[in-house]
């Protein structure tokens, strides 16, 4: 298991709606990119980067279909870590109020640690952080 993990939680509201009925995919990965972004917080801490910042969202796989009033509890784990790279499994389970939790969709991602520049953008920056 890994050393760094986060849990994150949203509520299905009418607003996250498709027009069949389930939860919109999009809203969905806007959720798991939080959830990545909240393990990745915790995984700089220490570190000379001022954030990190999202270079790829892969193998986002949908398994199940979430519906309104559902909860969506997610984890986030760091999975390997490169020099600037943070590689992030995020799996997101939809929980009914009479039904037992269940796997709805899993994602990889990369985060790029990430340092404020001289002209006040943001560029890769060493994190120096490993994963045992
Ligand atoms: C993220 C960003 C700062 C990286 O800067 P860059 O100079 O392009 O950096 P690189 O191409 O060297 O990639 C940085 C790291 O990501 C890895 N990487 C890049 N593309 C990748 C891909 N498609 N898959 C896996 N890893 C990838 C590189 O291998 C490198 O890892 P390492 O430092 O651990 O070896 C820059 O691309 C950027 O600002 N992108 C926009 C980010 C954004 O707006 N996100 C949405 C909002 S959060």
């Amino acid at each position: 298991m890994s050393q760094y993990l986060a849990k994150y939680s949203q509520f299905v509201m009418p607003d996250h709606i498709n027009v069949v009925g389930t939860l919109f995919g999009g809203q969905m990965i806007a959720w798991v990119d939080l959830a990545a972004a909240k393990v990745a917080h915790r995984f700089l801490k220490g570190s000379q980067a001022d954030g990190a910042v999202t270079r790829t969202i892969e193998q986002v796989e949908f398994k199940e279909p979430v519906y309104l009033g559902d909860w969506v509890n997610f984890t986030a784990a760091i999975v390997s870590a490169g020099t600037t790279s943070i590689h992030i499994e995020v799996k997101a389970y939809a929980e009914g109020g009479k039904t037992d939790p269940r796997l709805a969709c899993v994602a990889s991602l990369v985060m790029v640690s990430v340092k404020k520049g001289e002209k006040g953008n943001y560029i890769k920056h060493p994190h120096g952080k490993t994963i045992q």
